[in-house]
């Protein structure tokens, strides 16, 4: 396993991050982090728990009130016929729900199909559970959606499972419900699992409404749905995530890793949960609508502070534009990278202080844009965006 990990890559994302240090007043549009406080019911919780010495070790995979929480946000909210609180487990971030999920039902050399492009983090767990990732595309002319007949035609025997995320990271695309029931039916007649990342489900906009594939009849058997309250409740740092496993082998496979690598998840951040799901949910809604307008402020100034060299259609769903660089572009500044959407990065970090992320480094087809996260606030975002205006013009 030691030598196996050089071959598992690092997000470009971590090399962006440690550039960003290095600049005076940047404008962090490279993280997929929210600018919004937490909700004051989490902080109340926090509180609570640290002045009651809520700083014991706790049940492996969760505290009940947590988990029973969980169960009725799956069953109510995504509409998953989840059987009790053993079948849910409380992980650190989505991140390492991804990667139990993937460790617990995947033997080496299992094909594992995945969005290209996608949240880099996806392809590195499926590499650790030595599976093989295959990317299958995602279409910009179809709104970042993919071909269902595409992806059956990618399938052979030694496929084991999908990755499906809606909405996605980075590209904001979101999968109908005529995208669901058609891979609903496929993954049923092929017998392949799904790992359905659904990190983003309370970002929709423009009417659009969050499907999680697991609440289609029997699906759920085959469905590994995966969460975080990272984004929902504006908690990133306190890392809390959650999945649902039906199978009774695979989930006592899952226990095992969650044991390994956590032995549980931190106890104060877990109360912490327990205030953001018990409170009332009204923030969440305002952090979408706000997030909403700074996704119509972000499109509205690109075209002119791009001097029109990075366009796009507004995204449905997450926090991310992910647009396109005029393919004509080639950077002025020396030794820039072969990559054009690595080039433009660099240029931006050291022209106008603005931190993206190269499409290329979600997959090979992310080659040719650049990933802006607008979920910063409106002051961050504006200052951005006059950063580059000033950038293309001189
Ligand atoms: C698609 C996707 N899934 C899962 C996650 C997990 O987030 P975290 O580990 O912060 O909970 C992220 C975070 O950016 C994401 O973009």
């Amino acid at each position: 396993m030691a030598q196996f990990l050089d071959s598992v890559p690092f997000s470009g994302i971590i090399r962006i991050r440690d550039m960003m240090y290095s600049v005076d007043k940047p404008f962090r549009l490279d993280q997929g982090d929210v600018s919004f406080d937490a909700p004051e019911t989490v902080k109340e919780a926090l509180r609570k728990a640290i002045a009651d010495n809520r700083t014991h070790y706790v049940q492996t995979t969760g505290i009940p009130p947590l988990l029973d929480l969980l169960v009725e946000k799956m069953r109510t909210k995504n509409g998953i016929p989840i059987g009790s609180a053993d079948e849910v487990m409380v992980t650190n971030g989505g991140i390492h729900a991804q990667y139990i999920a993937c460790l617990a039902l995947l033997e080496p050399g299992d094909e594992v199909l995945m969005p290209d492009p996608a949240w880099p983090p996806t392809v590195s767990n499926i590499l650790a559970a030595q599976a093989v990732a295959v990317p299958y595309p995602l279409h910009e002319e179809r709104g970042w959606r993919p071909d269902i007949a595409e992806i059956a035609r990618l399938i052979t025997p030694r496929t084991k499972a999908i990755v499906i995320n809606t909405p996605c990271n980075p590209t904001g695309g979101v999968l109908t419900r005529e995208d669901l029931e058609a891979l609903a039916t496929l993954v049923t007649e092929q017998n392949l699992w799904v790992f359905s990342d659904e990190a983003y489900e309370d970002f929709l906009f423009d009417g659009r409404e969050h499907l999680s594939i697991a609440s289609w009849p029997g699906l759920y058997d085959r469905t590994i749905p995966l969460y975080t309250l990272s984004k929902t409740y504006a908690v990133t740092g306190l890392r809390l995530g959650y999945l649902a496993i039906k199978d009774p082998v695979i989930r006592e496979r899952a226990k095992k890793v969650v044991f390994c690598t956590t032995s549980n998840v931190s106890s104060l951040g877990q109360y912490g949960a327990v205030g953001a799901l018990q409170g009332p949910q009204d923030a969440i809604e305002g952090f979408r609508r706000e997030i909403a307008a700074r996704r119509d402020i972000f499109y509205e100034k690109l075209p002119k502070a791009s001097n029109g060299l990075l366009t796009g259609v507004r995204p449905s769903g997450a926090f991310y534009a992910f647009v396109r660089i005029d393919p004509s572009w080639t950077s002025p500044l020396p030794n820039a990278p072969e990559s054009q959407s690595w080039a433009m990065t660099e240029f931006l970090i050291k022209k106008a202080r603005i931190g993206s992320v190269p499409g290329v480094d979600f997959g090979a087809r992310g080659e040719g844009f650049l990933r802006f996260c607008f979920a910063r606030d409106r002051v961050e975002i504006e200052g951005a965006l006059e950063s580059m205006e000033r950038a293309f013009v001189s």
